[in-house]
């Protein structure tokens, strides 16, 4: 039997769907911090991973951000940095499907847009083959010995995978032209699809994205009460929807700013859709705009709004925002691996 596994490697967080298992974990490894261990009340292998190679050990995802001292982001800039780093996050993520000490995978994977082809073709050579997988649970100190027999890997661009997915729940049968917006944390990805292929000149990213959002919230903040405040801190205040934030004992409402911003975030994301989709051929008509990511939560709307006041899409229906936009990519690369 053959898993057929979908991966989406963001530059903040690895988003893996196989069947009912979703997995997140942040795109970071980082140097092995010995220290207390069977302390955290969390003794799950996905919170606690680490991946043993030869005499080297290293810290991925959770583990990597709250415990390492040295860290290595996966990506920056929009782009995937080291095909290495990468292989090692997604063998220790593939660690977490094992069901057997030896199972067979297709994977299809996607890399952020600014992804540069010789990292691209580094990361679907390496991913192949007989990969032996050495893991350690750091809170239990259990140890597993894997072998999973990758037959094939495809590396393709992240939006690509919500792309597919949407198209097959709208029953379309042929590719039709279609921009995918996917609003990441660092950056935001704009894929063109025009007869079934990826358009190169009417694609590209930018990096106003969710990170953009919280930078700007938290230097707001800062000049109204003086207090340090860190744009990360932010981001589960967004994520939770909260309207409030409490700083140094005080309650501050941040709808006003929060609103302000993202209208502001979400015209600079609209006008370079504009820009990218002027250099289409006449020829081209775009049925389908979908914004994704999980950005979409926080622009997601206005986007929409945006795309259809301005008639680029002929039916509301036709301007998307998958109804899980941050997994819908990894979904869609689920997909892709079982045909
Ligand atoms: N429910 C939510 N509401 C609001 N924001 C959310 C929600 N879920 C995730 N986010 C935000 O979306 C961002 C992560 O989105 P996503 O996982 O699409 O990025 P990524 O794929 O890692 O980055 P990129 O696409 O730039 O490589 C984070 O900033 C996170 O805080
Ligand atoms: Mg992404």
């Amino acid at each position: 039997m053959t898993t057929h596994v979908g991966i989406d490697l963001g530059t903040s967080t690895i988003k893996i769907s196989c069947g009912d298992t979703k997995i997140l974990i942040p795109s970071i490894i980082g140097e092995p911090n010995p220290g207390w261990t069977g302390m955290s009340s969390d003794k799950t292998l996905e919170n606690n991973l680490v991946l043993i190679e030869g005499n080297k050990e290293w810290y991925v995802g959770e583990l990597a951000r709250l415990q390492s001292e040295v860290r290595y982001a996966l990506a920056s800039e929009g782009q995937m940095k080291s095909a290495e780093n990468t292989f090692i996050a997604v063998k220790a993520a593939l660690s977490l499907l094992m069901d057997n000490p030896e199972d067979d995978f297709v994977l299809a994977t996607g890399v952020p847009v600014a992804t540069g082809a010789e990292v691209m073709k580094n990361l679907s050579r390496m991913m192949k083959g007989d990969l032996k997988i050495n893991v350690r649970n750091d809170s239990t100190s259990e140890l597993f010995d894997y072998k999973a027999n990758v037959q094939k890997t495809l590396v393709m661009p992240e939006p690509y995978g919500t792309y597919v997915k949407i198209l097959k729940e709208k029953g379309e049968e042929s590719a039709v032209d279609t921009v995918i917006i996917d609003i990441g944390h660092g950056s935001t990805d704009i894929l063109t699809m025009y007869q079934g292929r990826p358009m190169r000149t009417a694609s590209g990213s930018l990096i106003e994205a969710t990170d953009t959002l919280t930078s700007r919230m938290a230097k707001a903040l800062q000049d109204k009460t003086g207090a340090i405040i860190k744009p990360f801190d932010l981001m589960s205040t967004i994520r939770k929807g909260r309207d409030q934030v409490m700083i140094g004992g005080q309650y501050y409402s941040i709808k006003e700013i929060k609103n302000y911003y993202s209208d502001q975030i979400a015209k600079i994301i609209i006008d370079e859709v504009m820009r990218l989709i002027a250099t289409l051929p006449p020829d081209a008509f775009v049925e389908y705009y979908i914004i994704t990511g999980g950005g979409a939560h926080s622009f997601g709307e206005q986007i929409r709004k945006q795309i259809i006041a301005s008639k680029l899409v002929a039916e509301g229906d036709k301007a998307v925002i998958p109804s899980n936009p941050v997994l819908s990519n990894a979904e869609g690369f689920e997909l892709i691996a079982q045909r």
